[in-house]
Formats: C-alpha cells, structure tokens, sequence
C-alpha cells in the first residue's frame, strides 16, 4: 500500500466525542514506551506525526490520523504504567477498554510487545480480555533491533509457545523495528487486505 496522504485528525479523552466511525479504523495498543508511536511513524514514514519520547507516559489520549482519506489509524496511551497513580491507571485502563469494546468500525487492535522481554502478564490478560470480547487482535513484536538474530529468535519461539498455552491458534504476528524501518510493509499490507475485504462485503450487499 503506498501512503498518499496522512494527517492528525484529533486527540480524545472522552469516547463519546470521538470522530465519526465511518471508516475502517486500525488501533495500536501496549505497553507504556513498548514504541506504538513509533511504529505509527514508521508506517505512514511521518516522524514526529505521533509524539513519541524515551520517557514512558508520553500518549496520553486517543489520537486519530486519516490515512488516504480512506481508514484511520489510531496512537493510544500505554495501559500498566507503574509511575502514575492507581486512579489515573484506572481512568485510563476504563476509557480503552470502552474505546476498544464499543468501536464498531475497529478492524484490528495491534497488540505491541517488546521484543526483548519475556512475556508480561499485563499483556497476556489483554489479550485474554480481547479473546472474550471477540475483538480481532494482531500482534507486533517491537525492537528487534536491539536484539540480534537468535536471541530474537529464541525469544519469538519462546512467546509463541506461551501463547499456545492459552490459545488453540495463534493470531497473525508481526516482527519490526522503527528504527531499522522492518516490518512496515508486511503491517501495511494486511492493512489493506482487511480494507479490501469490507470493500467486498459492502458490495456483496449493495452498499
Ligand atoms: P507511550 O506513548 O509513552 O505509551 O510510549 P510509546 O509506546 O508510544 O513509545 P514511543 O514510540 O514513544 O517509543 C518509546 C521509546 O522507544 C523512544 O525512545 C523510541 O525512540 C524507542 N523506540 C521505539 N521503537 C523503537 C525501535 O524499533 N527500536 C529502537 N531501538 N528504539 C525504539
Ligand atoms: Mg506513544
């Protein structure tokens, strides 16, 4: 997919002020600092569209960019982040889960992991909480620049395995580093496929 155009759309704390769901949206979710902004810039090869900052915290609502003027992708805060308040962690963990259960226009929530750690149950119990909700999830692996080819290895089977333990199959996962720009076409891609596939289905039924 080539990106023609891409713009920042608007910045929310609140989900019923969000804009109108009347594109395929595309969510990037994780861990304080795990790179979703980032990533975002990598994607859409715009640095400094999304905010992005070696300390954790920096997104702190949800943030929407038009791609094409076709689908939406969307930067939101990291969950889990020990530094700020049991109440604010709260707020925050509410206002996703609300945002991600109640979009209907979401396609796929792109679930971020650090590719060096091993995995976090704060990330294993969203996934699981995604799984129940049926909301259709990917995953992308993060950083693996700062691992070399079997470490990355060993920790990517190492993952899998763990995820098999809860799950029959495992979702479409994605490996990438912003820093060495991996993984944008392969995301970009699938993007598209799944944009397609509405298409199709909006046709089917004479939309
Ligand atoms: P919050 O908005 O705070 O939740 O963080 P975030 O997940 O949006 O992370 P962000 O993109 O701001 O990146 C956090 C830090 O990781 C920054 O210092 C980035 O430069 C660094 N970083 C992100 N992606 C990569 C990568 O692929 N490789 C390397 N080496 N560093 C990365
Ligand atoms: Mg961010």
């Amino acid at each position: 997919m080539n990106i023609n155009k891409v713009y920042f759309l608007c910045s929310n704390t609140r989900i019923d002020r969000l804009p109108k769901d009347n594109m395929p949206e595309y969510a990037f979710i994780g861990r304080s600092n795990v790179g979703k902004s980032s990533l975002i810039n990598m994607l859409v090869q715009r640095n400094g569209l999304a905010k992005t900052s070696s300390t954790p915290g920096k997104t702190i609502t949800i943030n929407h960019f038009v791609v094409n003027d076709n689908w939406y992708l969307v930067d939101l805060p990291g969950y889990g982040y020990a530094r700020r308040s049991k109440k604010t962690r709260e707020e925050w963990r509410m206002m996703l889960n609300s945002y991600i259960s109640r979009r209907r226009n979401l396609v796929t929530t792109f679930v971020l992991i650090d590719s060096r750690i091993e995995p976090q149950n704060s990330d294993l119990g969203f996934m699981e909480w995604l799984g129940e909700n049926n909301i259709p999830f990917a995953i992308v692996f993060t950083k693996t620049d700062k691992l070399n080819k079997s470490e990355l290895e060993a920790n990517l089977d190492a993952y899998k395995k763990r995820l098999l333990e809860d799950w029959e199959e495992l979702p479409p996962i994605f490996i990438t580093s912003s820093e060495k720009k991996v993984g944008r076409e392969e995301i970009l891609d699938y993007i598209d496929q799944q944009n397609a596939e509405l298409d199709d289905m909006k046709k089917t039924k004479g939309l």
